[in-house]
């Protein structure tokens, strides 16, 4: 049977009150009832002083029936049983038994006692009552002449009476005390145990893949600390869920979008070698024409299968860049060139601007390369004709920054977060006219990151896109 942590608790509170209810309980009834004894012992002793002192001229040799008298009467307004003995054992005066009758005491314990050190008590059954009895005994003299002792005595089942009051009243109090504890101790163990509750209801969640629910506890203790836990494993777990999914979903993307990609053409080459093949091959004007078609698609397929290559290559061999010491401003003067024609066809105007002079970089110096290309690409393609565009150069922090800035068609501010993905245009129609496949940047990517620096863009539908591209110097 699974038992909840609060009833163990409770358990434990419970034992531990009840041992320490009973433990209380016991000596304090010990002490009370000892107390209670000596108590009693000292008002029996104190009148049996006073007794004693009414009694002395009598015990000079007066006449016993007067003692017998005295003894009766003050009993009798004492409310106890008074005893006069003489130093021989023999009872000059009783209040509950004629002196006569009885018979000598000087063999009774507290007598002894009292005849020696003054004072003595006992608790016994009583010879002349039969019943149990509590005697207390004192000496009484004059001048150190022994004359008697005067002795008192209490039915003990009076005593056991007045035990019995006090122990009802330690009882109740017991009783109090133990509710209270049991109050007590069932809110700790709730209180305690609840946020272990809550931990384990949402830990159990978690284990189901829900992560909506946060422990919301705010003790400063282990538990508390406990919970702080649960909390940030949540939200890693959640992190990472979604990071999973999200690859999941990439990579089933990618799939589609490489078949997608390489069947366009494929289909294309197909339908114009067909048509060729039903006759137009015997048109030569429109077959030369077919067949150049054919090449371009050729050489697209190709350049896609290329892109692909590089790019599993930066993923599979992410160390394997091969740094050499080159100038980066010369690097971009030279693709500047090869850029001549695209940009005299489109009228663009392309502005290199360095800040500063030294801008040596150890790198892989075709990846870098491939990197500019990619980004100048881009900027020619998504510019309208008569743009600008501007390359710029900047030491910073021990690294390089640059930017490749355009002021054309942009990029809205949903697609930012994803241009860098594979196959991912913001206009695919448009794009695939311009000859794109949405490689370009996931490459680019790969390398800066490669070389440990960081890519990032910025832009603004209409009005241009802005690249940065930080490495560090070696
Ligand atoms: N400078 C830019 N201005 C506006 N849009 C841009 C710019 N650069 C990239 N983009 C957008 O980001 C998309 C992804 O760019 P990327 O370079 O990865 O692919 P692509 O240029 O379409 O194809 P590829 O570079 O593989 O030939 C582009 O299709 C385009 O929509
Ligand atoms: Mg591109």
């Amino acid at each position: 049977m699974r038992r909840s942590i609060i009833w163990k608790f409770f358990a434990v509170c419970i034992s531990l009150t009840l041992v320490t209810v009973f433990a209380l309980n016991f000596f304090a009834s010990l002490k009370l009832r000892r107390d209670f004894e000596s108590k009693i012992s000292e008002r029996l002793r104190t009148n049996a002083i006073l007794v004693g002192h009414i009694l002395r001229e009598q015990l000079h040799g007066g006449e016993p029936s007067v003692i017998q008298e005295k003894v009766k009467s003050l009993a009798d307004e004492l409310g106890l049983r008074i005893t006069v003995i003489d130093p021989k054992g023999m009872v000059l005066g009783d209040s509950e038994t004629e002196p006569w009758e009885m018979e000598n005491h000087s063999d009774r314990t507290e007598v002894i006692k009292a005849m020696k050190d003054g004072f003595g008590q006992s608790t016994r059954p009583s010879e002349t009552l039969g019943y149990n009895m509590k005697y207390v005994a004192v000496r009484v003299s004059d001048n150190g002449n022994l004359l008697g002792v005067v002795r008192f005595a209490m039915p003990l089942s009076e005593v056991q009476l007045e035990m019995q009051v006090i122990y009802r009243t330690v009882l109740f109090g017991a009783a109090v005390a133990l509710v209270i504890a049991l109050t007590i101790s069932y809110f700790l163990s709730k209180s305690m145990t609840s946020p272990i509750r809550e931990m384990k209801e949402i830990a159990q969640r978690l284990a189901e893949g829900d992560f909506s629910r946060k422990v919301r506890i705010k003790n400063k203790d282990e538990l508390g600390e406990l919970a702080k836990f649960l909390n940030t494993m949540a939200d890693e777990l959640q992190a990472k869920m979604e990071n999973l999914k999200r690859l999941d979903r990439v990579r089933t993307d990618f799939v589609a979008n490489v078949s997608h990609e390489l069947k366009t053409p494929l289909t294309l080459i197909k339908g114009y070698i067909e048509t060729l093949e039903d006759k137009a091959i015997n048109d030569t004007k429109n077959a030369g024409k077919f067949i150049s078609i054919i090449k371009d698609h050729t050489d697209r397929l190709s350049n896609i299968i290329d892109d692909l290559l590089s790019l599993s290559e930066l993923e599979l061999s992410k160390d394997s860049i091969e740094k050499s010491e080159f100038d980066l401003k010369s690097l971009i003067d030279d693709i500047a060139l090869g850029f001549g024609h695209a940009l005299a066809a489109k009228q663009q105007k392309l502005t290199i601007e360095p800040q500063g002079d030294n801008f040596k970089i150890k790198a892989d110096r075709d990846k870098i390369e491939q990197v500019f290309v990619n980004l100048i690409d881009n900027a020619v393609k998504y510019t309208n004709d008569g743009g600008r565009i501007e390359i710029c150069l900047v030491q910073q922090n021990g690294g390089i920054v640059f930017t490749v800035e355009d002021n054309g068609i942009g990029i809205p501010r949903e697609d930012l977060d994803r241009v860098f993905e594979r196959f991912y245009r913001v206009d695919k129609a448009r794009s695939r006219q311009l000859g794109g496949t949405g490689l370009g940047l996931g490459i680019a990517k790969h390398i800066v990151l490669a070389h440990k620096g960081e890519i990032r863009i910025e832009s603004d539908v209409n009005r241009g896109t802005k690249f940065f591209v930080t490495l560090p110097k070696a």
